[in-house]
């Protein structure tokens, strides 16, 4: 964090310096809630969580060298003594309030001359933020100092973290920001308001939260509510509740997309037998003519175009050249674990490993992978397991990804778990075979029964959401533990 005095700390998250605490003690280290995290100089930050408690640790976080503790209590230390602390009534709002300050305090140094300038970037949608955002990230941290998130940071939590790690350095902040109901993205937004919004699609994501898909179509708009007064929009111009969004932008829309009219689009876009896209991408110019660059993805599937070009878009909003922008998206990696993550095991099985998370939209791109990657003369297996989050749809999706495996022609379809019944009974009705789709009770008995059935040349997808645990089963295949 930029360094800032315990009174200033205290001062921006309207909490009280306790007794003892030099209000001039200075704080210059990162701000972290794992105590195993800290670092000397830095804040831990307390919080409350679901099963373990912040404050138990606080101890520990000054014994490893915290300057200073967030907390929502009085800490004490083995010997009972006080622990240098800010008391806030809410410690989540204030780790919020902090971010909230030092990015002021970062936007105001970088109106100073000669400061590099900084822009931030806020992304959202049902699917794709992670993998946009880690594109993004490559792109920009070839034209300056960039801070991302790690892995999916995009939360209350996660988000200001992430702000917290900036300083007058930074060029680019690129942010992930998650919404599973209404109000999230503001309350992000108004802890980062962003020059630049990006939504990737309105999905079915995440409905259960929701309660129908208008309203995640009201939720994410509100990432371009939360703009700066100038901010610029990059919607998805293929996704009419996302073009809905540019009526509410303060400043200028970009678009992205298939769509004819898009501002950035992918021309001629090849799939690979490796399920690798290539395309033209093609770009407006100022003057209103366009320009085309080759572009070649390195990660796998085809649904990738569609975050690429968000990213290209996006990398232009904040002024990278389409030169830059077409070389740094052919030479970008998918940074996160578990995402389409392709592995050629000795034995001649490839297993594809996109057991992050699951929803309608990211299943059918998988599998469409899935059967590129196979091809004619490969035998293509999904592990699947449920989809979580989906409330009303839960059933319908589940049997609809049962139906598109049997019209995918997939070889064989391991259903994992009970909750993903479903699958295993829409590939029924659109009239599979008895053997080609299996129910396995749980991950053990997945991981049993595949390792007595895989044989050289089989591709191998395994896909869930996290909740329903495939990931364990996508590290045992690939033979690492954790990653
Ligand atoms: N445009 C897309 N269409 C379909 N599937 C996609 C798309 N982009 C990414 N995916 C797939 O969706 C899954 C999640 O991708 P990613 O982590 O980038 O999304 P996210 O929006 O960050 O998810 P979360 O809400 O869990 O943070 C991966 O399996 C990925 O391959
Ligand atoms: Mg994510």
């Amino acid at each position: 964090m930029i360094a800032l005095t315990a009174a200033e700390i205290a001062a921006a998250t309207g909490g009280v310096l306790r007794a003892g605490v030099d209000p001039a003690l200075v704080v210059a280290g990162p701000v972290v809630v794992d105590s195993r995290e800290v670092e000397p100089g830095g804040l831990f930050v307390a919080l409350p969580g679901e099963h373990v408690d912040g404050h138990d640790y606080a101890a520990g976080a000054v014994a490893a060298g915290a300057a200073l503790v967030l907390a929502a209590r009085d800490v004490t230390g083995p010997e009972g003594q006080p622990l240098p602390t800010v008391v806030v009534p809410d410690v989540e709002r204030a780790l919020g309030d902090l971010a909230r300050e030092v990015l002021v305090r970062l936007r105001a140094a970088s109106l100073e001359p000669g400061a590099p300038g900084l822009r931030v970037v806020g992304i959202t949608g049902s699917v794709g933020k992670t993998t946009t955002k880690d594109l993004l990230a490559q792109l920009c941290g070839s034209a300056g100092p960039t801070i991302a998130p790690v892995r999916s940071f995009n939360n209350e939590i996660g988000l200001p973290l992430t702000v917290l790690k900036a300083d007058e350095a930074t060029r680019f902040l690129v942010l992930e920001m998650g919404a599973s109901g209404l109000g999230h993205l503001t309350y992000l937004t108004d802890i980062a308001p962003p020059d630049v919004a990006v939504v990737l699609v309105v999905g079915q994501a995440h409905l259960g939260g929701f309660g129908g898909i208008e309203a995640v179509a009201r939720a994410k708009s509100e990432i371009v509510q939360g703009l700066v007064p100038d901010g610029v929009a990059v919607l998805n111009a293929d996704d009419l509740r996302v073009m809905a969004m540019a009526e509410l932008a303060p400043g200028d829309v970009v678009t992205f997309g298939a769509s004819a009219g898009a501002d950035v689009r992918a021309r001629g876009v090849v799939v690979d037998r490796t399920g690798r896209a290539r395309f033209m991408l093609e770009a407006r110019d100022a003057d209103g003519g366009t320009r085309a660059v080759p572009v070649e993805l390195r990660l796998v599937g085809e649904h990738h175009v569609h975050n690429a070009l968000a990213a290209a878009a996006t990398g232009l909003a904040v002024g990278l050249s389409l030169d830059e922008v077409a070389a740094g998206l052919s030479a970008a990696d998918a940074l996160s674990p578990h995402r389409m993550h392709v592995v050629e095991r000795p034995d001649g099985v490839t297993v594809v490993d996109d057991s992050y998370n699951a929803n309608p939209d990211s299943m059918r791109a998988a599998l469409k992978a899935l059967a590129v990657l196979a091809g004619r003369d490969r035998r293509s297996i999904a592990v699947l397991g449920e989809m979580l989050e989906l409330g009303d749809e839960h059933r319908e999706a589940h049997d609809a990804i049962g139906r598109l495996v049997v019209r995918l022609n997939i070889g064989l379809t391991v259903v994992v778990g009970e909750g993903a019944r479903a699958i295993r009974d829409g590939a029924n009705h659109e009239g599979s075979w008895g053997d080609e789709v299996l129910l396995a009770d749980d991950v053990e008995a997945a991981a049993q029964f595949l390792e007595g059935e895989l044989r050289p040349g089989d591709v191998v997808l395994v896909k869930s959401s996290y909740g329903a645990g495939l990931w364990q089963l996508g590290d045992l295949l690939v033979g690492e533990v954790a990653r």
